[in-house]
């Protein structure tokens, strides 16, 4: 039998095990489908599931990997571990965690120091924020399902990609700058000639546009069941309807994240994690394994640039196409790197710190990024499905050829005007921020940016 955790909120007096557990079923529900963000079963843990986590960190010493592992590993919920004395259950995990190695092989990963580097990246400790912004911010509705990522076209005309959890309708949402007050919309979606697009199973992440020869073209990173896609679509200015076109896939993709169009058909991308399946996501997750990629698809397959990343996350390009700036979401950094034009291939550069989404403004070349500068909050947040709230802040970072000038920190909100800010850009004036599951966008007057 599968455990539906959410039957399960209330945490038992004094024994703290029904949080574990709840982690641990998450653990072992691997059945379920994709990973779209791990919480699509929630359960608010707190403290004794970090406990947990270190515990499970100390546990997995080595992972190992099997290449081209069919085995999902499959474990069904125990009712009788409901029941277990501590002790007993720490004797579970333990043959759970065994099995899992077992069934793994090849790669090696050392996990030192993982508890401090894992607590540090948690920012366990951190509570507190202080709230400031640029100037007045409103909230602007329309956007159910959240607004993970964005795009913004010449003209002022921005998407977002909505619906990233499976609760959610996947939805393209468009804003315009020019009417800065009119709710979001998500825009009508139909299939072009030879499109085997499913709407039922799109849920999109990171997303790109490209402008060419008048006509627009809008991607988004989606994580069907079968494989991780990036999708295209023809955006109809007149009618305002998206068609889809065709996707992107490879075998080289895993769980991809972000990327940013160089050409009509070829991208930069990101991948976050090795795996799709829940179990080992969880893992790679503790471990903070540096398993993550930046790769180049070229309009048939892809190819790995850089490798040895933590779940390297937003993507984007200098306006002179000369430097690419990849968050490093797992290791808190900002990277950027050369571009070699003519044959697309990176040098790293400088590391600094950052995390989610980036946009690039096409005049000052400034990175505006959505950040999350609590990260426990955000995943206590994700494993609640999406409710309650996690901190949101946005930073304005200032390039020049490749190398970080000034970072400047223009937002920052304890969550309730918007939580989970994953994104976030300027344009005349208008500072925006798109969040990971919120139902509104902000959007503020950006008078003081510096
Ligand atoms: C677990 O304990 C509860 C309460 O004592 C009991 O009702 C339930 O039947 C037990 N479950 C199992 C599988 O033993
Ligand atoms: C865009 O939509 C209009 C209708 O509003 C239609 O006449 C036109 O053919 C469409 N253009 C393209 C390229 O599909
Ligand atoms: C991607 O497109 C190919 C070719 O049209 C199609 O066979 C495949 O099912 C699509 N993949 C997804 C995940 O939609």
């Amino acid at each position: 039998m599968e455990l539906d955790i959410k039957e399960k909120e209330k945490p038992r007096e004094g024994s703290g095990i029904i949080a574990a557990l709840a982690l641990l079923a998450v653990l072992l529900t691997i059945g379920c489908a994709v990973a779209i963000g791990f919480a699509v079963h929630g359960h608010n843990k707190g403290v004794d599931d970090r406990r947990e986590m270190g515990r499970m960190e100390e546990m997995v010493k080595h992972l190992k990997e099997e290449e081209n592992d069919a085995t999902i590993l499959r474990y069904t919920w125990d009712d009788e571990v409901e029941n277990m004395s501590a002790d007993e259950y720490e004797e579970f995990k333990k043959r759970v965690m065994a099995e899992l190695l077992k069934q793994d092989r090849n790669v090696e990963i050392e996990a030192l120091s993982l508890k401090s580097q894992y607590a540090r990246y948690m920012g366990f400790g951190k509570e507190v924020l202080l709230r400031h912004g640029p100037g007045p911010c409103r909230k602007v509705g329309g956007a159910e399902g959240g607004s993970e990522d964005l795009t913004i076209l010449k003209n002022g005309l921005m998407f977002m990609t909505s619906g990233y959890y499976a609760k959610f309708e996947g939805k393209i949402l468009m804003y315009n700058f020019h009417k800065p007050y009119e709710p979001v919309k998500g825009l009508t979606i139909v299939k072009g000639q030879d499109s085997h697009f499913d709407l039922s199973n799109f849920h999109p992440h990171g997303m790109s546009s490209w402008e060419e020869d008048g006509e627009t073209y809008v991607y988004a990173v989606s994580h069907p069941p079968t494989e991780d896609v990036v999708e295209m679509f023809h955006f109809n200015s007149s009618s305002q309807i998206l068609t889809h076109m065709r996707n992107f896939s490879s075998p080289n993709f895993n769980y991809m994240n972000d990327f940013v169009m160089v050409s009509k058909e070829s991208f930069y991308i990101t991948k976050f994690w090795r795996w799709r399946d829940f179990v080992r996501i969880r893992l790679e997750v503790r471990l903070l394994a540096r398993f993550g990629e930046i790769m180049f698809f070229d309009g048939t397959d892809a190819k790995t640039l850089i490798s040895g990343l933590v779940m390297p996350n937003g993507i984007n390009m200098s306006p002179d196409g000369k430097y690419v700036y990849v968050a490093e979401f797992g290791d808190l950094k900002l990277r950027t790197y050369k571009r070699d034009i003519t044959d697309n291939s990176l040098t790293e550069l400088e590391v600094e710190t950052g995390v989610d989404n980036i946009e690039v403004d096409p005049i000052t070349g400034d990175m505006w990024i959505g950040c999350h500068p609590i990260l426990h909050k955000l995943w206590e947040y994700d494993a609640r499905g999406a409710t309650g709230l996690t901190p949101s802040q946005v930073i304005r970072v200032k390039v020049k050829d490749g190398k970080i000038q000034d970072m400047i920190e223009t937002y920052v909100n304890d969550g309730t005007e918007i939580p989970g800010s994953t994104s976030a850009s300027f344009y005349n004036g208008k500072m925006v921020i798109g969040a990971l599951a919120a139902e509104h966008i902000i959007v503020c007057d950006a008078l003081a940016i510096d």
